[in-house]
């Protein structure tokens, strides 16, 4: 190895900026020079974006003060996946391209001999497809896991999960108060995907008293009904988490069709939704409260840094050792190697027969089924 280009793609996650630096420090002590690819591979795609420096030469001094940062210094995009690029024609209308070979050539013209991919599922799919188009050309391959939603296979937890939850726990915290002073009910609604890890984890440490996930399909009437029972033993508030991607009992469903617009997903709008629904059952005030994206900003906690810097070590290391299509995971408390195979395309959904929800259920806490 002597060149070797990292990228970040997706939803941006705390913990990048400390991916990038123990990747960039652990390849210039091998001797080894590093790029960074612009904005996912819009850096090699998009020249209309990046005219000039699209791929750019990372010195040491460029990954000076960005360990505890959040965002990434390299930018990135849920949009330009290389697989399906979309092009215009001269009318205007649309059409896709695998663009895959593209990024190759580019690298290789570059002599670059390998790649890092930060990102979630969908970006270690790209880097699944470039490991094996790219291997007869020269170019390994090695993915890291990404996501605050932690729904990625084969990993104990992604970096960003546990800022996330850290973060929301937080603010869950300082509704309690404002709740019970008002004798309301608050609906806090988190990101998470199809998946419930960042509610069902934040719901918990925050003492919430229904916590409703994608995993278990609610009726709003169990909800409603732990909320009476509440008040009769004279607890006049409620907090209710609700994840993003959470589904009522009865079928409404937020079809995976339904919740993507321009191609991009986008889930949410059920806590307001459920907050109204309460009120309306209930008789008593309900307030919805959406985190969003607060959850992806910020500095990352120590966990996060260091398993981001684990897994930035790790990935060099990878690659010091010969390896190609494998992504670092964590395998409680040791970093290890997985097939990128294994792992593109695959949700890890919450255990509904693990020791959390089921500590959920032996404290009282409602999932709404
Ligand atoms: O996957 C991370 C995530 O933050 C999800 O929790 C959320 O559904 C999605 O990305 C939002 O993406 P964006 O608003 O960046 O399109």
């Amino acid at each position: 190895i002597r060149r070797i280009a990292i990228s970040t793609g997706g939803g941006d996650a705390p913990g990048l900026n400390a991916v990038i630096r123990a990747v960039v420090l652990a390849a210039l002590q091998r001797g080894w020079e590093c790029f960074g690819i612009r904005e996912g591979f819009n850096g090699i795609l998009r020249p209309d974006r990046f005219p000039i420096d699209g791929v750019f030469a990372i010195s040491k001094d460029q990954v000076r003060g960005i360990n505890h940062l959040g965002g990434t210094i390299l930018g990135t995009t849920n949009h330009g996946n290389p697989m399906r690029f979309v092009m215009k024609n001269a009318d205007g209308s649309e059409y896709e391209v695998d663009r895959t070979d593209d990024i190759i050539q580019h690298l290789r013209a570059m002599e670059i001999d390998a790649l890092i991919c930060i990102g979630g599922d969908g970006t270690l799919t790209i880097a699944h497809a470039l490991h094996q188009r790219g291997l007869a050309q020269g170019l390994r391959v090695i993915g890291v896991p990404k996501t605050i939603d932690n729904d990625l296979d084969k990993t104990y937890t992604t970096f960003g999960f546990d800022t996330a939850v850290a973060f929301a726990t937080e603010c869950i915290d300082r509704l309690h108060s404002t709740a019970e002073s008002h004798r309301r009910i608050m609906v806090v609604e988190v990101m998470g995907r199809y998946a419930g890890w960042i509610a069902l984890h934040a719901g918990m440490a925050s003492t919430a008293h229904a916590i409703l996930i994608p995993e278990i399909p609610y009726d709003i009437h169990q909800v409603a009904q732990k909320i009476h029972a509440r008040t009769k033993a004279g607890r006049h508030y409620s907090i209710v988490v609700v994840a993003e991607g959470a589904q009522a009992k009865d079928g409404q469903r937020v079809l995976e069709e339904q919740a993507r617009v321009g191609g991009v997903e986008r889930l949410g709008g059920v806590g307001e939704q459920l907050a109204h629904q309460l009120e309306a059952i209930t008789g008593k005030e309900a307030r919805a409260v959406v985190l969003g994206h607060l959850l992806r900003g910020g500095s990352p906690t120590s966990f996060d840094r260091l398993s981001a810097m684990r897994f930035g070590a790790a990935a060099v290391r990878a690659l010091d050792e010969g390896h190609s299509g494998i992504m670092v995971a964590l395998a409680f408390p040791n970093v290890e190697y997985v097939n990128l195979a294994e792992v593109a395309g695959r949700m890890k959904a919450v255990p509904l027969d693990g020791d959390t929800i089921q500590t959920g259920r032996d404290i009282g806490i409602c999932f709404g089924d």
